[in-house]
């Protein structure tokens, strides 16, 4: 399987991706205290369905399990796969992971932010913004000639100079027809390791970084992954397209 997508391929990425960025905006703006994470998925599903798109989440299958819900919400120790519940308030202090992924035209556009609920602590504000400057540090090594690793070794080293660590659990990944297509791209690793990086590849760039220990486990849903130490995890993702003229961020909230 080629890894690298056709023009019309492409043409569409851009139109799934402009959906699931203009779906995150809008959820992003529900965001504050006292609301709940089922309120937000609602909305994005409703979002979705005005733009003629639909959750690439919903029903999503990892072995037997089916996703019951149409956007991932992961509030402080949830690092990703937080699925939205009533319960679920969200308060003044917390951190909350927005996890938007949209299917448009039989194509995927995968993005996700961490964002303050209220007024957040100036450690959880430094854990947020080293987060976004790994991604975008990640995300200007997507270039053609690199390789994977030159990625996952440039989110790795800034999260670790800020004495964070990313998860290796999980990993960010191609982006189709699928969710999930090769190259596998992790957040850690070797500069000039990996899959050689060519023109017209669609990935979805995602470091997953905790303020304690990587390790991650799953809770009893049987999606929610935490921090085994539950410290608080942020997560931020773009689908980008690999040119001959550097990275192009498909994934760009609108103006
Ligand atoms: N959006 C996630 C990713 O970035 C995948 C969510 S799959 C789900 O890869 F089933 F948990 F929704
Ligand atoms: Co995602
Ligand atoms: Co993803």
């Amino acid at each position: 399987m080629s890894m690298v997508k056709t023009p019309s391929q492409i043409v569409r990425m851009r139109e799934a991706c402009a959906v699931a960025a203009r779906v995150l905006q809008q959820v992003k703006e529900l965001v504050r205290p006292g609301v709940t994470t089922q309120d937000l998925d609602e909305a994005g599903r409703d979002f979705m369905a005005a733009l003629g798109a639909r959750s690439a989440d919903y029903g999503y299958q990892i072995g037997s399990r089916r996703y019951p819900a149409h956007t991932c919400i992961s509030v402080n120790e949830e690092v990703v796969h937080g699925v939205p519940s009533f319960r679920r308030i969200l308060r003044d202090g917390d951190i909350v992971s927005l996890d938007v992924t949209v299917t448009y035209n039989g194509f995927i556009g995968d993005n996700a932010l961490t964002m303050p609920v209220g007024s957040i602590s100036p450690r959880l504000e430094k854990l947020v913004s080293v987060t976004a400057a790994a991604l975008d540090l990640g995300i200007k090594q997507a270039r053609v000639g690199n390789r994977i690793g030159d990625i996952s070794h440039a989110i790795q080293s800034h999260v670790e100079s800020h004495g964070y660590s990313v998860v290796r659990d999980l990993i960010g990944h191609g982006v189709g027809e699928q969710m999930h297509e090769p190259p596998e791209v992790p957040n850690f690793g070797r500069r000039g390791s990996g899959p050689l990086i060519k023109a017209g590849m669609t990935l979805a760039i995602e470091p997953m970084v905790n303020l304690g220990g990587s390790r991650t486990k799953t809770l009893s849903d049987g999606w929610t992954v935490v921090t085994a130490d539950r410290s608080p995890s942020a997560h931020f993702e773009h689908t980008v397209l690999t040119t001959d003229q550097g990275p192009e961020i498909l994934t760009l909230p609108p103006t």
